[in-house]
């Protein structure tokens, strides 16, 4: 199988870069295919600009938007790794995916409706929290967590999400606890992988 893992954290010492180092090393270990796209070191400009409009429109993709549509197409399996930031992913991976997510290639648009045009592929999603698990639900965010990138974004475009795991309350754990959560994610990732 091939992997596309999409981090996105602009710190190395962050448990997200954790999350990235593992979820690749254990591909690799399992012999996978992983092609890794590290958000903040790659230069993507995640500024979907006037121009960009303009050429989508005129059925034109930009290289550097095309070049990731090729690994997205090329992909089974997108691996998104990032932390919830004003309740949602950061401005660089939305940003991303406003550019790269373009209509006609992850989805098309019809009067009947919209339609997904990634069916196929599937998706790991982990994801960070500063705040814990208990403060979501009772504020009602949680399903609005799961319904801003799985739900409205990868599901919208036929990604079927396998798993989606939080870590929760990050500042409020310890060294043993995130030790078990990236060993629960090692085994989500081997899990898919042995499909
Ligand atoms: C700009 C910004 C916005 C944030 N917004 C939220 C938020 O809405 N909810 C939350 O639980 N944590 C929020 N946080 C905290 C991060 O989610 C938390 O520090 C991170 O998930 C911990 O993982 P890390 O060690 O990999 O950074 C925010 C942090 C930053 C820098």
């Amino acid at each position: 199988m091939r992997h596309l893992v999409l981090y996105c954290h602009p710190d190395p010492k962050s448990l997200n870069h954790a999350i990235f180092e593992a979820v690749v090393e254990e591909l690799r270990g399992l012999g996978h295919e992983v092609v890794e796209r590290d958000l903040y070191q790659t230069g993507f400009s995640p500024i979907l600009r006037s121009v960009d409009l303009a050429r989508l429109a005129a059925g034109e993709i930009p290289e550097d938007i095309q070049a990731e549509q090729d690994e997205i197409r090329a992909a089974d399996c997108l691996v998104f790794i990032f932390p919830i930031w004003w309740t949602g992913m950061p401005a660089m991976l939305k940003g991303y995916i406003d550019r790269v997510f373009s209509p006609g290639f992850a989805f098309s648009v019809a009067a009947e409706g919209p339609q997904g045009l990634l069916a196929g592929k599937r998706a790991l999603v982990f994801n960070t929290t500063a705040f814990p698990e208990t403060f979501y639900r009772q504020a009602g965010l949680a399903e609005s967590l799961d319904a801003n990138l799985a739900g409205g974004i990868l599901r919208f475009c036929g990604v079927e999400v396998a798993a989606h795991k939080y870590c929760w309350g990050v500042p409020f754990t310890d060294n043993e606890e995130r030790q078990a959560q990236l060993a629960e994610i090692r085994e989500l990732v081997r899990a898919e992988a042995a499909r």
